[in-house]
């Protein structure tokens, strides 16, 4: 019940800033973090998740979603201070993105922020969904994400 009630002022206080905001969201432009980070999916831009974000995932790309995705410790280190230095909040920007987002909570999956949910919960037909695999598969449904393009 609770979780209803917040999203239901999510979808109604801060989507439209979030609507007008993030259609468009500047692909990776690091060549080392595109390429590293675009073998198993599309490279997802750093300004989708928090800094803190960045660094828990560069931190355990080892045991990464089930899959090992390490890299040597140098880089490792370039490709975590480009994504953390264009993450949501760098150099203390706030983003519509981070709301309902607690300061201790630390999301490993843009696919589980409450903007995310509600614009895809209910929004995602189950036979799209199919098609596409998986919710993190965000290129097979908006077709210029690697464009930084999230229009449907
Ligand atoms: C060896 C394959 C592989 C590599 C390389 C890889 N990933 Fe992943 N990544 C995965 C898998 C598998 C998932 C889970 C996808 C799913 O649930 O459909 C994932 C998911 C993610 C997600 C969450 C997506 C969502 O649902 O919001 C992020 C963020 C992410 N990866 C970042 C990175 C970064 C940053 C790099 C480069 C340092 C990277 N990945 C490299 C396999 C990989
Ligand atoms: C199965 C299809 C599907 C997948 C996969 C998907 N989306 Fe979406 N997405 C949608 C639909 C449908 C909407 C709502 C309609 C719209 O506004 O475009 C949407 C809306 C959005 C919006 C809001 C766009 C706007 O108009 O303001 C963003 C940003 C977005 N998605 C990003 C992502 C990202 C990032 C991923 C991957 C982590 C992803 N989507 C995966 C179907 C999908």
């Amino acid at each position: 019940m609770k979780h209803t009630l917040s999203l239901t002022a999510l979808a109604l206080t801060a989507l439209p800033a979030f609507a007008d905001e993030s259609e468009y969201m500047p692909p990776v432009s690091d060549p080392v973090a595109l390429a590293e980070c675009s073998e198993c999916h599309m490279a997802y831009p750093a300004g989708f998740l928090p800094q803190r974000s960045w660094s828990r995932i560069m931190a355990t790309l080892e045991d990464h979603f089930g899959e090992d995705a390490s890299l040597d410790a140098d880089t490792s280190a370039r490709i975590e201070t480009y994504l953390t230095g264009n993450a949501a909040d760098a150099g203390g920007r706030s983003s519509g993105l981070l709301y309902g987002v607690a300061a201790t909570d630390t999301p490993l999956r843009i696919s589980d922020m409450p903007w995310f949910r509600a614009e895809h919960d209910g929004e995602v037909s189950a036979h799209r969904l199919r098609k596409a695999g998986s919710i993190s598969n965000c290129a097979a449904c908006h077709r210029g994400a690697e464009r930084g393009s999230f229009e449907d």
